[in-house]
């Protein structure tokens, strides 16, 4: 939406905001800022809602060329996502009447909240960074280039400012991940993940290790080898290790995303349109790895951050991996493939073992776009979430909460395990009874965890990307989780 986001700290500005809560006009304070009582005027209309996000226009004739007044909603209500929501609905009122500078003045009514200005302020950089996402490298010559306006806003409160600067941080590092998600799988392949990712890590100072060929084969990456045989994409297994000055404390977080450049299903081919948009099948990947940039960029913990992405193409060829194969893992488990369209759990299981025997991690954290399944649960609304562990479900749902990213508890019962006994090897990878799909995914994933490490797994595949373009996102890639991640590191 826009070309460039600044915070500036002195100028004219084109547009000054003020905000109102719901039912409530202009307070006197806010009204006072403009002199010739257009705004307050404005904040009386039948439009003038004040649900989070709704602007109203007012032109006063002088000292600014418009003001927009922008509701809070109600004032017992007011939270993170009510700054996410007033910041798209500002951003996108500029860019509709192609202004570029603008003033935020809404102390006054904050004042009469207990909200906290930084982390008002953080969501509402996060919410005009996530709304001026574009990504048009895969445009070509038939299309023309759109016009963007830079963006230069200024805030009244000093605090709020400073929240806006992380905000726009976060929004920076999720539109990593989004870019990454938008990119065509013809050209986002494993080998352009590690590039990618060896790239933040060269220019964040982290160190970034890419398993391949050989490599892939001495570490038993399985999961990894056999899922992506079948494409002349080849995988890998990439390893992105933050550490802060002076080493850290304690044992290491670490992130794990599924990272399918492309799910075609392999020989359990995937029909009808059940494969379109399957390039977003590495969301889980993009994610983790926009969290490695906003924890080296932005959040830069006290501790070890450890991430692996799971990076192969799940294609079909003579070579491919069959229903029927017998896969041994790492970890001495082995796995009767049932289907080779549930690949995540897979590629995921490489990761979760060898975590668990090298980095004796403090707490593991996966993101995965794993079924179908979950979207049918869950919608677009939460993430599934099955965590069995009290204090690391507590700190993800902290985290949630702050950024919105919501999560819900699925179930996890020892019969769900006993589901996935395989009559031939230890277990199956898919039940094909189609019961709690996943669950199934999530009981799967649990035989590669070390018994006493807590282990969250996330299934992102309702989550990851949104058909509106409504709010701060345009339909496309929500970079789901980024920032989830680097909140629950912040904590
Ligand atoms: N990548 C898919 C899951 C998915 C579906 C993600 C829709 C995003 C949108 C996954 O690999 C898959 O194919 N899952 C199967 C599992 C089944 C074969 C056990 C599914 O959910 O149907
Ligand atoms: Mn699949
Ligand atoms: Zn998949």
């Amino acid at each position: 939406m826009f070309d460039d986001i600044t915070i500036a700290r002195k100028g004219a500005a084109q547009v000054l905001v003020l905000a109102h809560f719901k039912g409530e006009p202009l307070d006197r304070k806010s009204a006072s800022l403009d002199a010739s009582g257009a705004a307050l005027a404005a904040s009386k209309r039948t439009e003038a809602t004040g649900e989070a996000g709704v602007v109203v226009e007012a032109f006063p004739g002088k000292s600014y060329e418009r003001v927009f007044v922008v509701g809070l909603g109600d004032k017992t209500k007011l939270d993170a996502g009510t700054f996410r929501a007033v910041a798209a609905g500002i951003g996108r009122k500029m860019a509709a009447v192609k202004a570029s500078t603008l003033r935020v003045d809404i102390a006054a009514p904050l004042a009469q909240t207990k909200v906290d200005a930084f982390a008002a302020g953080s969501a509402f950089g996060e919410g005009m960074g996530l709304l001026s996402w574009v990504c048009d490298v895969f445009r070509g010559k038939a299309t023309t280039d759109p016009k963007r306006t830079k963006l230069a806003m200024q805030f009244a409160d000093a605090e709020f400012e400073t929240g806006v600067d992380r905000g726009l941080g976060l929004a920076e590092s999720t539109n990593f991940a989004r870019t990454l998600s938008q990119s065509p799988p013809n050209v986002a392949t494993p080998d352009f993940m590690a590039d990618q990712a060896t790239k933040l890590a060269r220019k964040t100072g982290m160190k970034c290790t890419v398993f391949r060929d050989d490599a892939l084969v001495r570490e038993k990456c399985e999961g990894l080898i056999n899922v992506g045989k079948a494409s002349e994409n080849k995988p890998c297994l990439i390893r992105v290790e933050y550490t802060p000055k002076g080493g850290g404390k304690g044992k290491p977080v670490v992130l794990i995303g599924k990272t399918v450049t492309y799910d075609t299903g392999g020989l359990s081919l995937k029909i009808n349109n059940g494969m379109v948009g399957m390039k977003r099948d590495k969301d889980g990947g993009c994610a983790v790895l926009g969290a490695m940039h906003a924890i080296a960029t932005v959040i830069k913990p006290n501790k070890r951050v450890i991430a692996y992405l799971t990076a192969a193409e799940n294609s079909l060829s003579d070579e491919a991996y069959r229903p029927d194969d017998v896969l041994t893992y790492r970890n001495g488990v082995t796995v009767e493939v049932t289907n080779t369209d549930a690949e995540g759990r897979l590629v995921l299981a490489d990761a979760l073992c060898y975590t668990c025997e090298k980095d004796n991690p403090a707490c593991i954290i996966d993101l995965a776009t794993l079924t179908g399944g979950v979207v049918v649960a869950l919608g677009s609304t939460y993430a599934g979430m099955f965590c069995e562990d009290d204090k690391l479900r507590a700190q993800v749902e902290a985290a949630a909460t702050i950024s919105g990213e919501r999560v819900w508890r699925l179930p996890m019962h020892t019969e769900y395990r006993e589901m996935m006994k395989s009559p031939v090897a230890d277990i199956i990878n898919s039940n094909p009874n189609r019961k709690a799909h996943p669950i199934q995914g999530a009981a799967f994933l649990s035989y590669f965890v070390k018994e006493n490490i807590p282990w969250c797994h996330l299934d992102i595949a309702g989550v990851h990307a949104v058909e509106k373009n409504a709010g701060m996102f345009i339909d496309g890639p929500t970079g789901w989780g980024v920032r989830l991640l680097a909140e629950m590191l912040d904590a």
